[in-house]
């Protein structure tokens, strides 16, 4: 309760310091809402900046219950925020969605701490909530950045991979066909057929899944099948992998292991790393490249989910590793390499409050561990009101 009394005590501090009409003028004019929520979860005061946003007069907020200002998909992540903030008395910065009058979203990050009466017994928490709108939409714009450039780094690859199975149709159907026709050969012609099909329907998957990829909002995580996740990814890694001479090894096979996890990000991430796998195992004796996924319990509320992708390459030197996560770090030769796939990484990982990290126990190559938490964790970073 430390923190919680240090923080009632500068408030109180700071009410008696103001002549109270001062107290009052700062927190009516304040840029941010300033609102106080009883242990009923009522609002007991706000300011004119609430009004402003959310299109309430103070009338009509003063005895509202602070949960029905908030947007549906919020409200159990508010409404346990609400009782661990009761208890623990302080809560970090954390994003939200208010909901104004006429229903309009608003993204909001809030900071909270819990008052306390002279009997130690909870009173009221007392929050500032910020319109981040602005913030988020420049986020938006770089998020999308980035996985334009991680487009850019696998360009050379997708063409080659579309070019492939549409030689393979144009070949069947200019000359295999007709002459399969010419000698009346049905038969050849239905397997022509079938291979053409076949190259279309890997086109068709190919584009359809960039197509996902490249989808502008913001990313919420969804339950999602791993084993799909790994061969969506695998399937873009293809040409790389057949350059290298490298052989990879999906080792997610289970069809059954679902995580909730924001997947274009993951995969992302994974065939980033997995295409650095690939170029680092070329020329070496054995050239494979592993990719795992396991469940693991990261703290009482919070699971994680813990990829691995593992080469059989020279591995990552120390003085290499210190520098591998900063933009435009490469070792490789230009042209080839743009030294932006892990800082990439590194970030799309963070911000779904994760963990990018190189395993130096591991000697046999490279082994680098993506961890992304799942379920309760995930957004915001942690639970308040
Ligand atoms: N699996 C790996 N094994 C060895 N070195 C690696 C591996 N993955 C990445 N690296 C090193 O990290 C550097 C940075 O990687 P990255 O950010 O993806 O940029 P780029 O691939 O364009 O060089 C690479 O140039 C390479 O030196
Ligand atoms: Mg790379």
């Amino acid at each position: 309760m430390g923190v919680d009394n240090k923080k009632l005590h500068i408030l109180q501090q700071l009410q008696t310091t103001f002549s109270s009409g001062l107290f009052e003028d700062l927190v009516e004019n304040f840029p941010d809402i300033i609102h106080s929520v009883n242990k009923d979860g009522r609002i007991v005061s706000t300011n004119r900046k609430a009004e402003e946003l959310l299109s309430y007069t103070k009338s009509e907020l003063i005895g509202m219950p602070i949960f029905d200002l908030y947007a549906e998909e919020v409200q159990n992540q508010l409404r346990s925020g609400f009782e661990k903030l009761k208890k623990s008395g302080y809560s970090q910065s954390v994003e939200s969605k208010l909901k104004a009058k006429d229903g309009e979203i608003i993204d909001v990050e809030i900071r909270s701490i819990s008052l306390y009466d002279s009997e130690n017994n909870f009173d009221r928490t007392f929050s500032i909530i910020r319109d981040i709108r602005e913030k988020k939409s420049i986020q938006a714009q770089l998020y999308q950045q980035s996985k334009l450039a991680g487009i850019g780094e696998l360009a050379a690859g997708i063409i080659h991979d579309i070019r492939n199975p549409l030689a393979v149709i144009k070949g069947f159907a200019s000359k295999g066909i007709s002459r399969a026709v010419e000698k009346k050969d049905f038969e050849s012609v239905l397997k022509l057929q079938s291979k053409i099909l076949k190259a279309s329907d890997r086109i068709d998957r190919l584009c359809s899944h960039l197509r996902d990829y490249m989808r502008q909002e913001h990313e919420l995580p969804e339950p999602t099948i791993l084993k799909t996740l790994v061969e969506d990814c695998l399937l873009i890694c293809e040409n790389r992998a057949s350059t290298a001479g490298a052989k990879i090894v999906n080792e997610v096979t289970d069809p059954d292991f679902v995580a909730t996890l924001p997947s274009n990000s993951v995969e992302q991430v994974l065939i980033n790393i997995v295409s650095n796998a690939c170029d680092a195992v070329s020329g070496c004796e054995l050239r494979e490249v592993r990719v795992r996924a396991r469940k693991e319990v990261a703290d009482a509320s919070t699971n994680k989910v813990v990829f691995e992708v593992e080469d059989t390459g020279p591995g990552v030197p120390a003085k290499v590793a210190e520098k591998i996560f900063e933009s435009f770090f490469t070792t490789k030769p230009k042209g080839k390499g743009t030294g932006l796939g892990l800082s990439i990484c590194a970030g799309l990982v963070e911000e779904h409050g994760g963990k990018l990290s190189i395993d130096s126990s591991y000697t046999d190559g490279a082994r680098f561990v993506i961890e992304f938490p799942t379920e309760t964790s995930f957004q915001p970073k942690s639970d308040s009101i």
